[in-house]
């Protein structure tokens, strides 16, 4: 890299501005002072000094340019905080150039560019309805638990008549062409423009760098026969299997927890956000895929929790997103709850959400759906099949037990069913699972929806 880019891209952000956007800081004189995130601080013991640009921890001795800032708080190396100095500085993507290293630092085409710009005029527009409470779109989201804050922060919106959105931004200069690029609009058969979200709620759809590409839209009034929800089809700029809802909002929290709740709502994520959980991202309704891994894989040391809804679809769906989590080296546990309908609901009730291990999981589902597990061979061995992908020795005693425990059977007992399998099937365990494929990755049936939905 040149070195040169390096301090110019120094020279152009303010170090006080980006420390800020990771933790909150206070003025002091000249200076401004902060709760250092490198040790267990009490009192404001990080000093930074904007005439030097630099920082400074009077009690761990931690210190540096901005760069070190990032490349610490966030556990990355130099090329990457460079690039999340860049982005979060609001620097020209000129800096990016020649970096395409993660597809998700590609810089924006204009046409890229002037989409997320009228989305976002559209957003501000259904917006002010919902303030407004136009047709009791605010009192719809309020019946639902939702505080005024959150409606803001997730930017509710109501389109109560799309012709006058269309007249409003065809008095901004837009035409018709322009429009129907947003996704927003459709084209009737007869040539004229229509738009699909017409009195629906909507919710913004961003990127992973914030960016506005898509919107969801929900039913509130009771019309059953309309679709639940409905969302911008897919274009160049937005691929729904390749966003997770409120990734972007939800990373401050993440990298300070360095833990996050996958949810399959946006409603699910909102209304966790709500009750104070922020570190929370959906999947639209549809699988997990590697692009999503890919995003959450990009935060070192990451725990997910996956909350999915409890019916069969959702718990299946669980076992899938184990099986990529588990591909890619990520920790993974989920919730497992019977109280409630959705992980909302669960919060409601319960104030948190407890989670189970991922193998703990696995052997309620097998419980569930087989009951009496104590002579069914097949579902014990599915069991220990996946028990032997455990490496930890600790976590392998754990489970083990745990398979005891929960179908009677002998500690002993299953040992021998261990070396009986080996014997029999004469095969490695490891590739037990490519030959016969009834493991969890079985479950994978390459559906697009996965979730079962009224
Ligand atoms: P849910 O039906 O579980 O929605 O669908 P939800 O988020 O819990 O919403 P509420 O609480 O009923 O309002 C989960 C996700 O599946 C997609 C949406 O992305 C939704 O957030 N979905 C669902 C659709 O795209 N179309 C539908 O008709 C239903
Ligand atoms: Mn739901």
């Amino acid at each position: 890299m040149e070195k040169e880019l390096i301090s110019k891209v120094k020279k152009n952000v303010k170090i006080q501005e980006i420390i800020a956007h990771y933790i909150p800081l206070n003025k002091s004189g000249k200076n401004f002072k902060c709760i250092c995130p490198f040790h267990t601080d009490h009192e404001p013991s990080m000093i930074i000094n904007p005439d030097k640009q630099l920082y400074k921890c009077f009690v761990c001795n931690g210190g540096g340019d901005v760069y070190n800032f990032v490349m610490n708080y966030e556990n990355i190396p130099f090329i990457e905080a460079y690039q999340k100095v860049v982005e979060i500085g609001g620097l020209s993507d000129e800096y990016l150039r020649g970096l395409q290293k993660r597809k998700v630092y590609e810089p924006y085409s204009e046409n890229e560019k002037a989409i997320h710009a009228l989305n976002e005029k559209i957003s501000r527009y259904m917006e002010y309805h919902v303030m407004q409470n136009i047709d009791g779109s605010f009192e719809y989201l309020s019946s639902r638990g939702l505080s005024e804050q959150t409606v803001k922060q997730f930017r509710f919106g109501y389109l109560p008549d799309a012709n006058k959105l269309i007249e409003f931004l065809k008095a901004n200069k837009y035409t018709n062409e322009e429009l129907l690029k947003s996704n927003f609009f459709i084209l009737n058969k007869n040539n004229s423009i229509y738009c699909p979200f017409e009195k629906r709620i909507t919710i913004p759809i961003h990127d992973s760098r914030n960016k506005l590409v898509g919107f969801g839209a929900r039913r509130f009034v009771d019309e059953k026969q309309k679709a639940k929800y409905i969302n911008s089809t897919e274009s160049e700029i937005f691929h729904k299997s390749e966003v997770l809802f409120n990734y972007y909002q939800a990373l401050n929290e993440v990298y300070k927890t360095k833990e996050i709740y996958l949810v399959e709502g946006y409603m699910d994520a909102i209304m966790l956000s709500d009750k104070g959980i922020h570190n929370v991202v959906a999947v639209m309704g549809t699988a997990l895929t590697e692009q999503h891994i890919q995003l959450l894989n990009g935060i070192k040391n990451i725990k997910v929790h996956v909350c999915f809804d409890m019916d069969t679809a959702g718990k299946e769906a669980t076992l899938r997103a184990f099986k990529l989590l588990s591909k890619s080296n990520i920790q993974h546990d989920a919730v497992w709850y019977e109280q409630a309908k959705d992980p909302a609901e669960l919060l409601q009730k319960n104030g948190s959400l407890d989670t189970i291990s991922w193998f703990e999981f696995f052997l309620n589902y097998q419980l569930e759906r087989y009951g009496d597990l104590s002579c069914n061979e097949s579902a014990i061995n599915d069991l220990l099949y996946e028990w032997q992908n455990v490496e930890s020795p600790i976590m392998r005693n754990h489970y083990f037990k745990m398979i005891s425990d929960k179908t009677g059977l002998d500690l002993s007992v299953l040992k021998e069913q261990v070396d009986y399998i080996k014997q029999k099937e004469k095969i490695p365990y490891q590739n037990r699972n490519k030959s016969k494929g009834n493991d969890l990755a079985s479950l994978l049936k390459n559906k697009q929806r996965i979730f079962s939905h009224e």
